[in-house]
């Protein structure tokens, strides 16, 4: 059952708490969404008092956050992260993730998975006992309508992310669409993420298994860590 204590106090505790975790010289990923922003924000302020980081963003939103707080930037092409920081829609107890609510999933999971230490933010509404939000999938935009295919063929409900003040779809920073695909309880999240993944046109979906090392969770009062 989804927790309740959600809230931007729970996300900037969790941000807050994660921001914590970069030392001098290390390269960190930064995540993209409301949670991932408040961590983004209090590096910024760290840099300001002489804090030697470098930056990946995963989002044009990202990108233009952390060179509003001066957080200098690098990308993958030089280096990966020594730790990555992002927020995520729904945490498993087992630490399975769906993210890509805004879209980011594909550079997201580029750069969280080449970090040494992956490190979600998130506040107590994010919580499940197992997987169950649609999963976000981003598609080559001739692709869509194959791929909608394959996810009812794999027992899934596709519907395209409609755009908010444009008409049409939703655009990613890559230029692809995006797919949310509704399954019910997830059973098997790598099993399904091995069948995305597989279907051609998928440029990368939400599904994020085996990868987080540690989630923080803001609370009403402190910061809920959970390593894995
Ligand atoms: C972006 O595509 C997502 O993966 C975000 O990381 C996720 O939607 C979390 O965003 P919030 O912290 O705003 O809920």
């Amino acid at each position: 059952m989804k927790q309740t204590g959600g809230g931007e106090d729970a996300k900037r505790r969790a941000g807050e708490s994660a921001a914590d975790i970069p030392e001098g010289g290390d390269v960190v990923g930064l995540g993209t969404g409301s949670t991932a922003a408040h961590a983004v924000r209090e590096l910024g302020e760290r840099v300001d008092a002489g804090l030697d980081v470098r930056g990946i963003p995963t989002s044009f939103q990202s990108r233009e956050l952390a060179r509003e707080v001066g957080i200098p930037l690098t990308s993958l092409d030089e280096t990966d992260p020594d730790v990555a920081i992002d927020g995520a829609d729904e945490v498993a107890a087992d630490g399975a993730l769906i993210k890509g609510g805004g879209a980011a999933h594909a550079r997201e999971k580029l750069v969280d998975s080449a970090a040494e230490r992956f490190v979600v933010v998130a506040d107590p509404t994010k919580e499940s006992e197992q997987l169950s939000q649609p999963v976000p999938v981003e598609v080559l935009p001739d692709a869509r309508v194959p791929v909608a295919d394959a996810v009812r063929s794999a027992g899934g409900d596709p519907t395209l992310r409609a755009a908010e003040r444009k008409d049409g779809p939703v655009v990613t920073d890559n230029g692809n669409l995006v797919l949310d695909c509704e399954f019910g309880m997830i059973g098997d999240p790598s099993g399904l993420a091995r069948t995305l993944s597989a279907t051609p046109g998928v440029v990368e979906h939400g599904l994020f298994v085996d990868l987080v090392d540690e989630v923080h969770v803001g609370t009403d009062d402190g910061v809920d860590v959970t390593r894995y």
